[in-house]
């Protein structure tokens, strides 16, 4: 049973309530801002167009509706969560609070698909949209530089043999690494490490910038929209997943990568004023400016430009070029924008994961080492040199498409856990406080889970086939270290961070 043992939630709330090490500086405007900081970046800016002309055409903006409808679900009950549990550890503590330890450990381990390989793959956007950049400076990077070495080709009569999907379909791509990737990851690992404070005045500025950036866009494009773009809107099925509405479903699973970072607010509880009612503010704020320019955005794109020609790596920067013409003034501020978004998105990942680390390794279940706290910096040094390093291989050597993918299955099953986790506490913890209440909990969480697991069902058998791998390594982990050497009975030990 000591699989299933909890941390009692009036022990973490006794624990939020002491732990004061943290400013309590945001509000609710800084908390909308820290969520959208932390959502727009590579979703839009790449794999919009991506999954517009692989899987959907310009039915990607049902894709978009029904992703956000998932997200909704899942934003309501991480509403509830965070308002009632206000620490940083998220989903990994309503876990512990809820399900108990082992599925505790498994959201935390899936939490490191969510936080370092989003990490990872921004900067491959990040990459692209930098190397699109200096080219226009009439700097050209050598493309062996500049992309992933390898890319991977469904193994089709693999059917659900898991090693096969594993590791099978991998290709040279004769590239070497992409170096620009690795270089943000570097450079972002080394400003953490130094204990740099995502103050909300330099975030509210970067979101300011992404915000006009992607409204220009819009009031642009919508200048120079040609509806033929737009016959046929759901493109006639070729095959499993790709178009028809098959593909808005598969499309759906590879753009819900969009939407993560709402989620990454629930992290700033500890800094939230008045954390019982702001964290819902800021967690459903963000989500519901994203999903109305997501569904605009997607609109437009598909609108001045054919699908078919967004498979590359700065879909908007290319559909501002075919609208040709008048607007080439737009092409830099795009991609400017674009580059100080994607940034934004790889801080906020970079600094969210070695707080998810501190806080397993605190419970004991991960080693010491991941919460060594910085003497002078005071901050989680090592742990976050080991993100940094792990996110850097992770983006010189993948390509973006698999590992948006990736990140999507892992944080889906994450937000998949945290719905079912309202839900039974609901039952078992009913006389809790709850300043926020999911409304019609007893509907809205297990559609949160229905949908979480359809869009999963959307993504391709070797994606799956990875989640599975890194579950299993991640179980062997627990068994042979975590629930030996668990903490719970022990005192909670408060956070020493001072990272924001
Ligand atoms: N939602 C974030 C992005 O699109 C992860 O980059």
């Amino acid at each position: 049973m000591s699989l299933f043992r909890r941390k009692p939630v009036a022990d973490l709330q006794a624990e939020a309530q002491r732990d004061q090490s943290l400013r309590r500086a945001l509000g609710p405007v800084n908390l909308v801002a820290l969520g959208i900081g932390a959502i727009i970046g590579a979703g839009i800016f790449v794999l919009t167009g991506q999954a517009a002309a692989k899987y959907a055409g310009p039915a990607i903006v049902f894709s978009f509706v029904l992703s956000g409808v998932a997200c909704a679900f899942a934003g309501l009950c991480y509403a509830e969560f965070s308002a009632m549990i206000p620490v940083s550890g998220s989903a990994y503590t309503y876990g512990y609070a809820t399900l108990g330890e082992l599925v505790a450990w498994i959201i935390g381990w899936d939490l490191i698909l969510e936080y370092l390989f989003a990490a990872g793959t921004v900067a491959v956007g990040w990459s692209g949209y930098v190397v699109s950049f200096l080219k226009d400076l009439g700097i050209v990077i050598p493309a062996a530089f500049t992309s992933a070495p390898y890319d991977h080709k469904a193994t089709l009569d693999a059917g659900w043999n898991i090693w096969r999907l594993f590791s099978e379909g991998w290709v040279s791509t004769g590239a070497v690494l992409n170096i620009p990737a690795m270089f943000i990851i570097g450079f972002i690992t080394f400003l953490l490490v130094l204990g740099i404070k995502e103050s909300a005045t330099f975030n509210n500025v970067i979101v300011a910038v992404k915000l006009v950036v992607i409204l220009a866009f819009v009031a642009v494009g919508l200048a120079y929209l040609n509806r033929a773009n737009w016959q046929p809107f759901v493109p006639p099925a070729k095959g499993p997943g790709e178009f028809g509405w098959g593909g808005v479903l598969r499309g759906a699973g590879v753009i819900f990568f969009a939407y993560i970072g709402f989620d990454a607010v629930s992290t700033a509880a500890q800094e939230a004023r008045n954390a019982q009612r702001d964290m819902p503010i800021g967690i459903l704020g963000s989500l519901a400016v994203c999903t109305v320019l997501y569904i605009v955005v997607s609109l437009v794109l598909t609108g001045i430009v054919s699908y078919t020609k967004l498979n590359v790596p700065d879909p908007i920067a290319v559909a501002i070029d075919s609208v040709g013409g008048g607007v080439g003034w737009l092409r830099p501020i795009i991609k400017i924008g674009a580059i100080a978004g994607l940034s934004s998105v790889i801080l906020v990942m970079m600094l969210g994961q070695p707080r998810i680390f501190y806080t397993m390794s605190k419970d004991g279940l991960l080693p010491p080492v991941f919460s060594t706290v910085h003497p002078r910096f005071r901050t989680p040094w090592l742990a976050q040199i080991l993100t940094g390093v792990i996110a850097m291989l992770i983006a010189g050597l993948f390509p973006i498409g698999l590992l948006g993918e990736l990140v999507s299955i892992g944080t889906l099953l994450a937000f998949a856990i945290v719905c079912a986790g309202v839900f039974v506490l609901r039952f078992t913890d009913p006389q809790i406080n709850r300043p926020f209440r999911t409304p019609v909990f007893w509907l809205v969480s297990p559609l949160g889970i229905l949908f979480c697991f359809a869009l999963m069902s959307g993504l391709p058998p070797d994606t799956w086939a990875r989640l599975i791998v890194w579950m299993a390594i991640g179980l062997v982990i627990y068994f042979g270290y975590g629930r030996r050497r668990s903490r719970l009975q022990r005192p909670a030990a408060t956070g020493e961070i001072a990272g924001r």
